[in-house]
C-alpha cells in the first residue's frame, strides 16, 4: 500500500454522488436514470427523517413480509403500489389522453385473462339473486365514430361486494365476468347486479399498513372496462357506481369524477321483458371513448 494513494472516504456527503456514479457503465441508459433517480430520492428521504437502525430494520421486515405474500394469484407488491398511489399515479402518466377519450383507471388484482366469451345480452350475474340491472353502452373513437367489433371485457365484485375468486366453492368461476363484442353500431349491452363497495385484502402487509396509517381499506363500488380495437389505444378503466360510499376517499386513489355514472332504478315492464330480467331493475349507460393510435404511438 505505501506509496498508494489512499481514496477518499465516501461520507454521509459525498455517498448519493459515489452510488450515482456507479451506474455508469450501464448499459442501458433509461435503467440509469431510472436507478439514479430512485437513489437521489431514496437518500433524500433518509437524509429527512434520519431512521435509527431498528427503524430501517422494520422497513426491511415489512418489505420482506410484503414479498414473502406474493404467489401466483396474490400480489403484495402491486397492492402496495396501489395504496402509496403509484399505480394510479403511472396509469395517469401514461394515458394523458385527447380531450373527449374515455379517462383510464388502475387494473387491480382481480382481472382474469381469459373472460368467458358472451353474447350481447347475456347475464353476468350467473347468481341471480340480487335486483337484476342491466347495462347499455358504447365504444366509439374521439370523432363520434361508432367502433363495432370492439372488444368489452368486463369484471366486477357481487352485490356483497365480493369477486368470484374470493368466493370459491358459493359463486361460479367467471361470475360477474364477461368478454363481448360491441355491434356493427358500436354498442354492447349485458345484464348484472349492482356492485356493491369492497375492501381491498387486507390480511396481508399492506392491511396491516392500512391499520397503522389510520386508513380504510375500501374502494367504492365500481364495474372495470377494458375496451380495444384495431387503430385504437385500449383503454383500461371503471365506471363507478354514482352515490357509492367511498367516492371520495378510494383506498387506492383511482377515482375520476369523470368515471361515475347513475344507476337508476327503472320500472318499465316492456324493457325489462325485452331484456329478460326482473321489473323492476337498475339502468346504467356507459360510453366507453377511445383515442385513435396514432395521437399515441407509444401505448399501443
Ligand atoms: C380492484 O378494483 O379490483 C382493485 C384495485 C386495486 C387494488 C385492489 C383491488
Ligand atoms: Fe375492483
Amino acid at each position: 500500500m505505501s506509496g498508494d494513494r489512499v481514496p477518499a472516504d465516501i461520507t454521509e456527503e459525498t455517498i448519493t454522488e459515489a452510488v450515482v456514479d456507479s451506474f455508469e457503465n450501464a448499459m442501458d441508459p433509461r435503467l440509469r436514470e431510472c436507478l439514479a433517480a430512485l437513489v437521489c430520492h431514496v437518500h433524500a428521504a433518509v437524509r429527512e427523517v434520519e431512521p435509527t437502525i431498528k427503524e430501517w430494520e422494520a422497513a426491511v421486515r415489512f418489505l420482506t413480509e410484503t414479498g414473502h405474500t406474493c404467489d401466483s394469484t396474490r400480489q403484495e407488491f402491486v397492492l402496495l403500489s396501489d395504496v402509496l398511489g403509484i399505480s394510479a399515479l403511472v396509469e395517469n402518466i401514461n394515458h394523458r389522453k385527447t380531450p373527449g377519450a374515455t379517462e383510464a383507471t388502475v387494473l387491480g388484482p382481480f382481472h382474469m385473462v381469459d373472460s368467458p366469451v358472451r353474447a350481447l345480452g347475456d347475464s353476468i350475474d350467473e347468481v341471480g339473486e340480487a335486483v337484476p340491472c342491466l347495462v347499455t353502452g358504447s365504444v366509439t373513437s374521439v370523432d363520434g365514430t361508432p367502433l363495432a367489433g370492439a372488444s368489452v371485457d368486463v369484471w366486477q365484485a357481487d352485490e356483497d361486494g365480493f369477486y368470484d375468486v374470493q368466493r370459491p366453492g358459493q359463486r361460479p368461476a367467471g361470475n360477474g365476468r364477461g368478454l363481448f363484442t360491441t355491434d356493427e353500431r358500436g354498442r354492447f349491452w349485458f345484464t348484472t347486479v349492482v356492485p356493491r363497495y369492497y375492501p381491498i385484502p387486507t390480511d396481508g402487509p399492506v392491511g396491516l399498513f392500512l391499520a397503522k396509517t389510520g386508513r380504510h381499506p375500501f374502494r367504492p363500488a365500481h364495474i372495470h372496462f377494458i375496451a380495444a380495437t384495431d387503430g385504437h389505444v385500449p383503454v383500461t378503466t371503471h365506471i363507478f357506481v354514482e352515490g357509492s360510499p367511498y367516492l371520495d376517499s378510494d383506498a387506492v386513489f383511482a377515482v375520476k369524477h369523470s368515471l361515475v355514472r347513475a344507476f337508476e332504478q327503472v320500472d318499465d315492464p316492456a324493457m325489462a321483458a325485452e331484456h329478460d330480467i326482473a321489473n323492476p331493475f337498475f339502468h346504467a349507460d356507459v360510453d366507453l371513448v377511445l383515442d385513435r393510435a396514432e395521437q399515441h404511438p407509444a401505448t399501443t
